[in-house]
């Protein structure tokens, strides 16, 4: 690449700093399927001849072998996967090899490596979220009548069944699902043909490099195309706020396996042991998720900031794009697989889940709402029960009728039946809402949802 314009190498300084080989080594697969495509249109248009396509093929698919089985030696001094693997096809078959980057650029070239890694990498990420909602479902239909005491602010606020919170996980996780899915639209097109900035004025089909690709549209401004990474900016995005659902899951599960709580409690083959304290059962898994969320949202900051002030094309900062794309996905996807597992060990107590369910005082709110069917205005409801609540020197179904009487007139003796759990949410029967029956419909439904994704 140095031969014509300079007379000597870059200072070792210099190549060590801006060789991108190290890590984007791994886009090899594409940048090799973008080549034999981007052959196959020199080969149409008459640039390369039938015989050198072929020797060019040969050629790549020897060298994807070479790398598979891990022989390839990948030389940092040729900066980046491109030149290392072009370098090689030259060296491996001469001429035809060297007529294979007429017409395109690393520019346009790293660009589509980089929309088939992210569309590759898009359906794994959406592999993982249903694996870990398939186990969260399990784990709710395992548990299905089990009650829990729902929290806001973390203080308990109203029961709810214990089903009904872990799905609420898995329409998170089915947003993120949607989400990658939507990002796809703007993965999906082929920039080569784009050449550095300005095309070519040797013109090749690139509906036939799309199609051979497998891109449904064709990018439609050379200098967008070079230089738009928006693809690369949303999937951080969508990496990053899986990462802030599964770390909210994760506080969950700190919660509940916490002895305080005493919900669940961790299978050994993912927990911790302490080095010091002999008694410990530590959910580090899960904390490390908890943490690890950081890096993602730092990795979605890092690209836009990079981004942010860069002249329109391709610009050597574009390079700064792959490492924290490489490392949301490679933090999510083994994020997904270990919370699976994480959830699917965890051994769950419904019998303590449901004794601080019946806590009466998780029915305040029922007691109000009864008096409002007696005609009372919620307000002045909310007030009757307040002030029965800061009075009480008992449980709350404790409380004597004449009591309540004296506090309001509209308690009649069929107030008894507030207190009753199971019959408090057999009345939450608005969709949405944790009833018995609106649970089992949804369990039914999402069993339903994963099993026609068991592909996806
Ligand atoms: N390593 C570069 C990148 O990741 C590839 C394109 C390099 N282009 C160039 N003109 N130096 O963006």
């Amino acid at each position: 690449m140095r031969h014509g314009r300079f007379s000597g190498e870059a200072a070792k300084i210099a190549q060590h700093y801006s060789e991108s080989v190290s890590f984007d080594w791994r886009l090899y697969r594409y940048d090799i399927a973008g080549s034999l495509a981007h052959a196959a249109a020199l080969a149409a248009a008459g640039i390369i001849s039938p015989n050198e396509l072929a020797e060019i093929e040969h050629g790549l698919r020897a060298i994807e072998e070479e790398i598979n089985r891990g022989e390839f030696v990948w030389k940092p001094e040729l900066e980046d996967l491109h030149m290392n693997i072009e370098s090689s096809l030259t060296s491996g078959i001469g001429a035809a090899g060297a007529k294979l980057h007429t017409a395109r650029s690393r520019n346009d070239q790293i660009a589509l490596d980089l929309r088939m890694f992210a569309r590759f990498e898009t359906g794994e990420v959406q592999h993982g979220l249903r694996e870990l909602q398939r186990a969260l479902l399990e784990v709710a239909e395992a548990h299905r009548d089990a009650i829990m005491p729902g929290y806001t602010h973390t203080q308990r606020a109203q029961p709810i069944l214990f089903a009904h919170h872990l799905l609420a996980h898995l329409e998170a996780l089915e947003r993120d699902h949607a989400r990658l899915q939507d990002g796809l639209a703007r993965i999906n097109v082929m920039p080569l043909g784009s050449g550095a900035l300005a095309g070519s004025t040797i013109v090749l089909d690139r509906q036939l490099i799309a199609d051979r690709l497998g891109f449904p549209a064709l990018s439609r401004n050379s200098l967008d195309a070079v230089g738009d990474r928006d693809f690369v900016a949303e999937m951080l995005f969508a990496l990053a706020l899986i990462g802030v659902h599964l770390s909210r899951l994760s506080e969950d599960i700190i919660l509940w396996t916490t002895t305080e709580f005493g919900f669940a409690t961790l299978s050994d083959d993912y927990s911790t042991g302490s080095s010091l304290m002999p008694q410990k059962k530590n959910s580090d898994m899960a904390e490390l998720t908890r943490g690890r969320t950081g890096r993602l949202v730092g990795n979605l900051v890092a690209l836009l900031t990079t981004l942010k002030g860069l002249p329109t094309s391709y610009q050597r900062d574009l390079q700064e794009d792959k490492e924290p794309l490489f490392d949301s996905i490679d933090a999510v996807k083994a994020a997904l697989v270990v919370l699976s597992g994480l959830v699917r060990g965890m051994a769950i107590h419904d019998a303590v889940m449901e004794k601080a369910a019946c806590d009466p005082m998780l029915l305040a709110t029922d007691l109000a709402e009864y008096l409002v069917r007696k005609g009372l205005p919620f307000r002045e409801a909310h007030d009757v029960v307040g002030r029965l609540v800061r009075d009480a020197s008992c449980a709350l179904d404790q409380i004597p009728f004449e009591r309540l009487r004296e506090t309001s007139y509209f308690f009649e003796a069929d107030v008894a039946e507030v207190f009753n759990v199971r019959q408090s949410l057999v009345r939450r029967t608005a969709p949405g809402a944790p009833s018995p029956a609106n649970v089992a419909v949804e369990l039914e439904r999402w069993r339903n949802v994963l099993a026609s994704n068991l592909s996806s």
